[in-house]
């Protein structure tokens, strides 16, 4: 890690952080530049403009268009700059790429928990390697953390009963500071970790050094089953009572009330956990809802096994997972645009 040129700021070692540290730049120095430019003209006008003698009466000012267009002008400019420049970054900050690797970080006080789609576990530590696209699905299990890498630039806060993400693609290999930047409570000071940056073939070997444990895809079919989800869902996800759940990430999907709306996480955590809220076109009512029988871990597990499913030629499964047991061609008929059939023909 090589210390910066400016004291007391941090290392830059992600893609987005020297585009965030210009923001910051150009906003600083905008900054600067009118505190010295109104000071100093204050400054100059108290001595040019003093009063000379107890009687002087000032000359009368008339108003003057020019200079008023100006002093409106500019600032808008500057203002629109700084707005366009943040807008613009902002959105490249929290809209993940598609083909970022995918890791599930669980906050709670006081440590981070941390699954890598192909299994292994971590606490306080995540390991990744440099030039590749990390997407985090955050969630806490009690109170509200935050997620803060300096490094990076890149703090989000993480909410029990909610997903948040963030992205990042590391730049320079070392060892980074992880903080818990919301207060959560007595060792919050104590949240604290590392995200280790290695290069792609140190990764590898950490990866392969680490027993995978079972992936998360893996632990949520497990969980899918012993729940009970296959006998509405299918044991594949391929539907039946219930809607089918190939495919279903990122996809369109049809409500019973008219509405239309993108399977993400939160819609699938919410049907799981109020699963009367949006009830898909074609489907009754009749799923109970498994509020408080699933932690958080567990619902991410499911949650991944649902993403599983999104593959449908073999061999191409994230984690390897559902590849085996996974969805015949036949069983991806029923989708939501056919589930939602039914009920376009009463
Ligand atoms: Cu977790 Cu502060």
């Amino acid at each position: 890690m090589q210390t910066p040129w400016i004291p007391f700021i941090p290392p830059s070692a992600s893609t987005l952080s020297g585009q965030v540290d210009a923001l910051y730049f150009y906003l600083s120095g905008v900054t600067v530049f009118f505190t010295l430019l109104i000071a100093g003209v204050l400054v100059f006008f108290v001595i040019k403009y003093r009063r000379r003698s107890p009687f002087e009466i000032p000359r009368p000012i008339a108003g003057s268009h020019k200079l008023e267009t100006l002093w409106s002008v500019i600032p808008f400019v500057i203002a629109m700059s700084m707005f366009g420049w943040g807008a613009q970054l902002y959105f490249q900050m929290y809209r993940p790429p598609q083909n970022a690797v995918e890791v599930y970080v669980v906050g709670k006080q006081w440590m981070w928990k941390i699954q890598h789609s192909t299994g292994q576990r971590e606490i306080n530590e995540l390991h990744v390697p440099v030039g590749r696209k990390i997407k985090l699905i955050m969630t806490a299990e009690d109170t509200i953390h935050d997620f803060f890498v300096p490094a990076f630039r890149m703090k989000a806060d993480v909410l029990p009963g909610r997903y948040t993400t963030q992205w990042f693609e590391a730049t320079t290999p070392g060892t980074y500071h992880l903080f818990c930047a919301e207060y959560c409570g007595m060792n919050h000071s104590g949240m604290i970790g590392s995200v280790i940056v290695m290069q792609p073939s140190e990764f590898d070997n950490w990866l392969s050094g680490n027993a995978a444990q079972q992936s998360p895809a893996v632990a949520g079919q497990q969980l899918f089953q012993s729940l009970g989800c296959v006998s509405c869902h299918g044991a594949n996800g391929e539907g039946g009572r219930g809607p089918a759940l190939v495919g279903l990430f990122g996809r369109q999907v049809f409500l019973t009330n008219g509405q239309t709306l993108t399977a993400d996480e939160a819609y699938v955590r919410e049907s799981i956990e109020n699963p009367q809220a949006k009830i898909v076109s074609g489907f009754g009512p009749i799923m109970p809802t498994f509020q408080g029988q699933v932690t958080p871990e567990q619902l991410i597990q499911i949650m991944s096994f649902i993403k599983s499913l999104q593959t449908t030629t073999s061999g191409s499964a994230p984690s390897g997972a559902p590849s085996a047991a996974g969805p015949s061609p036949k069983a991806q008929v029923p989708t939501a645009a056919t589930a939602s059939s039914p009920a376009n023909k009463q």
